[in-house]
């Protein structure tokens, strides 16, 4: 099997710094017991606790491990940013993947294909991986033309290879845990997807799935993609340990 990518989307969870650093000791655990362990687990938690995440990587066995992400990126790096976190800062303290345009951002927080499309610039420009959130909020008829504009746009300007740098996550919104009545796409539905983000940026993109992810359907999801984005499942060091045991 190729080398497979699990990425844990925190979100603005857990609740405290104690419990951040149970989950990375139970998923520490994973790896005693699975050393030959060959994917890349990256681990996305908010950016309070993204220091002492790095720390705790630094520190110990987890540094060789797991790698460690961001969920969202400063436009910019001219320090006049209030409330923002710089792609500077984020180079400071290790972190290699960012993710860009994620449905709560797009949807909850107005950001636009553009501001999405830039920010995949500013993380490039900062070497790091751009995990590139593309998803339709409800399945209805069209949705497949929706899916292609927002592409299109999220993606506008980039060159093949800046596109070959990124993950793309296929995160269709009605799929996503929080959303109300979220199932899990069907492999049909996508696979369906997977397919045309290929089609519009080029058969070798990696691709991965994202929404209500867990134990039970990695091993589907797996099957048909370059790997998963992991929300809820995320925040329990058991289940996600078998999510990555299910990738070994
Ligand atoms: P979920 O979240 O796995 O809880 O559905 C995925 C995401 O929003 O990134």
């Amino acid at each position: 099997m190729e080398k497979k990518f699990i990425i844990a989307n925190w979100k603005m969870n857990p609740e405290t710094l104690a419990q951040a650093r149970e989950i990375l000791e139970g998923v520490s655990g994973f790896f005693s017991e699975v050393p030959e362990f060959n994917n890349s687990v990256v681990i996305c938690p908010p950016f309070v606790f993204t220091e002492e995440v790095s720390k705790i990587m630094e520190m110990s066995s987890l540094g060789s491990r797991i790698e460690l992400g961001a969920q969202d990126i400063a436009l910019g790096d001219d320090k006049s940013l209030t409330g923002e976190v710089s792609g500077e800062m984020l180079n400071k303290l290790n972190v290699r993947y960012v993710i860009a345009g994620h449905s709560d951002r797009r949807y909850k927080l107005d950001e636009t294909d553009e501001i999405v499309n830039e920010k995949i610039k500013i993380i490039l420009r900062h070497e790091m991986v751009p995990i590139v959130c593309i998803g339709e909020l409800k399945r209805e008829e069209g949705y497949q033309n929706l899916l292609r504009t927002q592409i299109k746009n999220t993606f506008s300007g980039l060159s093949v290879d800046e596109i070959k740098r990124c993950l793309i996550a296929y995160e269709p919104v009605w799929a996503i845990s929080t959303t109300p009545g979220a199932r899990a796409a069907t492999l049909e539905d996508a696979l369906g997807s997977i397919n045309i983000i290929r089609e519009e940026l080029g058969s070798e993109t990696r691709v991965l799935y994202g929404g209500s992810v867990g134990a039970d359907n990695a091993q589907e999801f797996l099957g048909i993609s370059d790997g998963v984005l992991v929300g809820g499942a995320s925040l329990n060091a058991e289940e996600f340990n078998k999510i990555l045991d299910i990738a070994k």
